[in-house]
């Protein structure tokens, strides 16, 4: 039988913008979204653009509309860390910040515990952790789904209080999903849903019955013609988007369509 899951949760809409767009770019993309969007009851919108665009686009924001997130951060509060932005220094800046994206655990080595390191961090200062997890194509293959994101989920929350539970979200990206991943392919909603559920019960075992607040995110490859497919699996409460959340008419479409599925 299909778990039932709390349906009042907000659905999150958020643009991972990785290294692209320079300040002038971003700020003229956010000002087009400001535009086109007003603030919609139920939907969260976050964009993530890169670190040196924060502070700029935080004076320009709305924040009743759209909220910034930080792809990244060091989990040390100060001192000398040469060429590292700590979360103490983003507070102020941003809402959210992504922790332990998949390009940050491949490309650039980052291990569990510096994870778990940014997720405390995060939680310390007050923003919202969205922590990245996902099985890689030959985890997949070897039938290691489950223990990766069992893995990953305990060493990323493995400082974490249930009482910092309203600091985390969690963002499902099977990393064969990302579209800048070679030969990434489409995941379809069965591929996906047997991971909510195995993340939602993780949670649940781990921190209890409030872990049903924590929203569950869906990232891969996500444009305006399947979004409204992974929206309505259940237990998935948003999406993390890379390339749809370029180009702004494509992320417009698809919180259009996640106003329609809420
Ligand atoms: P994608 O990226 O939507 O381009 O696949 C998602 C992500 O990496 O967060």
């Amino acid at each position: 039988m299909q778990p039932c899951y709390n349906k009042i949760m907000k659905t999150y809409i958020v643009g991972n913008w990785k290294m692209n767009f320079t300040i002038g770019e971003s700020s003229i993309y956010l000002h087009k979204l400001l535009k086109r969007i007003s603030p919609i009851k139920g939907i969260q919108i976050a964009v993530a653009p890169s670190l040196i665009a924060l502070q700029p686009l935080s004076l320009q924001l709305d924040r009743k509309k759209i909220k910034l997130c930080a792809q990244n951060c060091c989990a040390k509060d100060f001192g000398a860390y040469t060429g590292e932005t700590a979360v103490a220094q983003l507070r102020g800046l941003v809402d959210y910040c992504i922790v332990g994206h998949s390009e940050r655990r491949y490309v650039f080595n980052e291990t569990d515990k510096d994870i778990r390191d940014k997720v405390s961090a995060c939680v310390r200062n007050n923003i919202t952790a969205i922590l990245c997890i996902g099985e890689t194509e030959s985890e997949r293959t070897f039938g290691e789904t489950a223990d990766v994101l069992r893995d990953q989920l305990t060493s990323g929350l493995s400082d974490i209080a249930k009482e910092d539970l309203g600091k985390i979200i969690i963002a499902y990206e099977p990393v064969w999903a990302i579209s800048s991943v070679k030969g990434a392919r489409v995941a379809v909603p069965d591929d996906i849903s047997a991971s909510i559920d195995l993340i939602r019960k993780h949670l649940k075992d781990t921190f209890g019955k409030d872990a049903e607040n924590v929203p569950v995110l869906y990232g891969g490859s996500v444009n305006p013609s399947n979004c409204g497919a992974y929206l309505t699996i259940p237990g998935v409460n948003g999406l993390l988007i890379g390339g749809s959340s370029l180009i702004a008419d494509q992320f417009i479409d698809i919180i259009d369509i996640a106003k329609r599925v809420k």
